[in-house]
């Protein structure tokens, strides 16, 4: 297994529940001394490789030394996120630019090698963690709804495309979650723990057939509340 976006939050405990189950899992990310404390937990099945995703040349090269090391590879799971704060008024290309190459770009880098040699083995998981933010354009951070939105949507593309070559493709899409990415926003309900977030997402992916998902499932309904708002309401919302 690769969880990209191990360090922390999501994908950190994604990677330690993988492990306690008894997978083999590379973790990865940028922060080398938060890797090395997740892969603490259990040394034996947690791979710390320190990597950015916004450095897409080096993902072929890094994808064949992992499987080398791993001796083959049966999941992907890309957690890795950012979202920068924006204050009301402020607009900001470079904070947008990040999310694009992180929240979606980085995806894309990853999961293409990986569906080709999956959709060629007629086997293997690929999780993508999404947002409930991605179902509307959310006046609080235009640039954030808009990666998940478009990594929402790459996914179903994804499995619409791989899952008929025996490729499970798994969307989820959190409320929220408290993590470090929530840690001191305003206006939060219905958190749960990372710990939470990742043992219903790691459910969702061992069903074996390709998924969408709302985590927890509540979301669903507030999901489809504000997709069926009249934009002249929505609009109105602080959120
Ligand atoms: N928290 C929520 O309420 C919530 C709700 C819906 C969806 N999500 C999504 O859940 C995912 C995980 O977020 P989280 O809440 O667990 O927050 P988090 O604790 O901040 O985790 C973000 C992870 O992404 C990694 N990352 C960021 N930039 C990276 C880069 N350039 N290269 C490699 N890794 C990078 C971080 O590692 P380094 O900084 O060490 O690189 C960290 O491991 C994100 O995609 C987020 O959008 C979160």
């Amino acid at each position: 297994m690769i969880v990209v976006g191990a360090s922390s939050g999501i994908g950190a405990s994604i990677a330690r529940e993988l492990a306690a189950a008894g997978a083999t899992v590379a973790i990865l990310a940028r922060r080398e001394a938060e890797l090395a404390a997740v892969a603490a937990h259990d040394p034996r099945r947690l791979l710390p490789y320190v990597h950015d995703v916004a450095d897409t040349a080096s993902i072929p090269a890094l994808l064949e030394r992992i499987i080398a090391d791993l001796g083959g590879l049966d999941g992907l799971v890309y957690a890795a996120g950012v979202m920068p704060d924006l204050a009301e008024g402020e607009y900001a290309f470079a904070k947008d630019a990040a999310m694009v190459n992180v929240n979606l770009l980085g995806a894309m880098a990853w999961m293409d090698p990986v569906c080709a040699r999956f959709e060629a083995a007629r086997a293997g998981t690929i999780v993508g963690i999404s947002s409930i933010a991605g179902v509307r354009g959310r006046r609080a951070n235009p640039g954030y709804t808009a990666t998940k939105a478009a990594l929402t949507t790459y996914l179903e593309a994804l499995r619409n495309r791989a899952s008929r070559y025996g490729v499970n493709v798994v969307t989820i899409k959190p409320g929220f979650v408290d993590t470090a990415m929530t840690a001191g926003k305003p206006g939060l309900f219905w958190l749960v723990s990372p710990d939470e977030a990742a043992r219903q997402t790691i459910a969702h992916a061992r069903r074996g057939r390709s998924v969408d998902a709302f985590v927890p499932a509540r979301w669903a309904a507030v999901a489809l509340a504000v997709r069926l708002m009249p934009s002249a309401i929505f609009r109105r919302l602080n959120v």
